[in-house]
């Protein structure tokens, strides 16, 4: 009986935690870095940004990468650049959770579906840069991935 002392709230806290995390990201919507709007996963061909994903420009040096995550694929999933020009990525996901992250940048984003994410980057070095999946989403995660070359 003395241990049931120790387990219930060793049970108990870790899970209250997992709640209030819960809750904190998708409850209220905004503790999660990046995500701004929501759009239906089951419209996106029909909801711009997203039924033409890829490159647009808005200005002259600013762009718009819009990028459609699926298992297991990114659309697009190359893109070529100017160095120097700020480019806004917005993302989504049309199925499950998936990941958005460029090595060597600040772009590291959770692309949800039913969830906009949003962030803005600046490649001054021309390059080949690979970007890629990195949350677990199933047998071909390691397949999303490619690549934005900057010239
Ligand atoms: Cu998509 Cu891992």
């Amino acid at each position: 009986l003395y241990e049931l002392a120790w387990i219930l709230p060793s049970i108990a806290i870790p899970t209250a935690m997992l709640v209030a995390v819960v809750i904190a990201a998708f409850g209220m919507g905004i503790h999660l870095p990046g995500i701004a709007g929501t759009v239906d996963p089951a419209q996106l061909r029909e909801t711009p940004p997203f039924d033409n994903p890829g490159l647009s420009q808005i200005a002259p040096n600013h762009y718009q990468l819009t990028i459609v995550a699926s298992a297991w694929q990114f659309q697009p999933n190359e893109v070529r650049i100017p160095a120097g020009a700020q480019v806004d990525i917005v993302a989504t996901s049309r199925d499950v959770i998936h990941g958005f992250e460029i090595p060597g940048t600040n772009v590291n984003l959770m692309v949800i579906p039913g969830r906009i994410a949003r962030t803005t980057v600046t490649f001054h070095q021309p390059g080949t840069y690979q970007f890629m999946c990195h949350e677990y989403c199933g047998v071909g995660h390691h397949l999303m991935w490619g690549r934005i070359i900057v010239e």
